[in-house]
């Protein structure tokens, strides 16, 4: 990917604080918020001011640096990191990132101090830790996109669902990183974006980006999917996913199920793209996937208009599994995966 990218970066670093993109003021108002405690980092996460598997990783990274940075002594600082750790680790459930993400930063914090390195060393090294999360991410998404644009050729409608982008990630995005590819290599792809009820990631998120990148978007209600379908419009799906289990099943943004389902019933090749963070080969199956249950209001007064009647009863899911059988191939940094997922996954993690 050259540097013709120009989105807008979700999170940076500068060096003494998080200045984090308020992604739900997004596409109206571009506003960075200043973070500067582990706990500015869990409200940000919990309330999606940052959203994303991989960007919340990248956040809660920062988040361990920030409430670590202020311990006068080095059990202060072990005990910090743990702490604030465990602490980041409560802000959602289904995105393993975050988790894969706070396990790096004990770890590393373990190894600065195990290496006799002082406490102000100590210090730096993790926040240079943190630094090589965000930065990795960015070269992840790369080489996503560029094995993701090989399953794709010019002239082709693929549709996506939530934001999979640069918005949720360091730069570029999962799902998103082929279509950016593509624009820069002269490849016209016609990109369908589901709006993604009750939070609109697709609308106000994917819609934006890509816009804004001038790759050619449309946007379409969730429930449209099946008729751009059987129009023939749709040559494949991509989306992006906060937890692959051992066996392929991927959870993703409320609504990626019925999108496969769809898919299927259509022929459409359904493609997940992700990296190597976010394949948790310790759970079993998408049954065993932490599903995150947000609040009603989303779907009875979402942007602060009511919808619905008061006292409804509301079940408000944020994520759903697809299950292995409707997925084509996930695609990594480390290549394109098929079936069998459970034995072609644990591989990827071999070399
Ligand atoms: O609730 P969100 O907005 O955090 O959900 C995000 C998604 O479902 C994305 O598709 C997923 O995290 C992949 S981001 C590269």
């Amino acid at each position: 990917m050259s540097e013709n990218y120009a989105g807008l970066q979700s999170v940076i670093w500068t060096g003494d604080k998080l200045d984090l993109l308020d992604q739900r003021l997004l596409p109206e108002e571009i506003v960075y918020l200043p973070l500067t405690t582990a706990q500015d980092v869990w409200e940000a996460i919990r309330h999606l001011k940052v959203r994303g598997a991989p960007a919340i990783g990248i956040a809660a990274a920062y988040g361990v640096v920030l409430g670590s940075r202020s311990a006068a002594s080095m059990e202060e600082w072990n005990a910090a990191v743990q702490k604030e750790a465990d602490y980041l680790a409560t802000s959602r459930p289904t995105a393993v990132n975050l988790f894969w993400a706070l396990d790096r930063m004990k770890a590393a914090a373990a190894r600065f101090a195990g290496e006799g390195l002082s406490l102000d060393q100590c210090k730096e090294a993790l926040m240079r830790e943190a630094i090589a999360i965000q930065s990795e991410d960015e070269e992840t998404n790369r080489l996503i996109g560029e094995h993701a644009l090989t399953l794709f050729k010019d002239g082709m409608g693929v549709l996506t669902h939530c934001n999979a982008g640069g918005l949720a990630t360091a730069k570029y995005g999962t799902a998103l990183a082929p279509f950016y590819l593509a624009k820069e290599q002269g490849i016209q792809l016609r990109v369908f974006a589901d709006e993604t009820r009750p939070v609109l990631q697709g609308a106000r998120l994917t819609a934006f980006e890509l816009q804004q990148a001038g790759v050619d978007v449309t946007l379409i209600c969730d429930n449209m999917a099946g008729m751009v379908m059987s129009k023939g419009w749709v040559d494949a799906v991509i989306v992006g996913t906060d937890r692959v289990a051992a066996n392929g099943d991927v959870a993703n943004k409320i609504g990626t199920y019925s999108v496969a389902v769809l898919a299927k019933a259509h022929g459409i090749p359904f493609y997940v793209a992700c990296p190597l963070s976010t394949i948790d080969l310790e759970t079993p199956t998408g049954a065993d996937i932490p599903i995150e249950e947000r609040g009603a209001e989303e779907i009875t007064e979402g942007f602060g208009k009511r919808t619905a009647p008061q006292g409804v009863k509301v079940f408000n899911p944020a994520f759903d599994v697809t299950p292995h059988e409707y997925v084509t191939a996930i695609i990594t940094e480390k290549g394109i995966v098929q079936a069998p997922f459970e034995e072609n996954l644990r591989k990827l993690f071999e070399n």
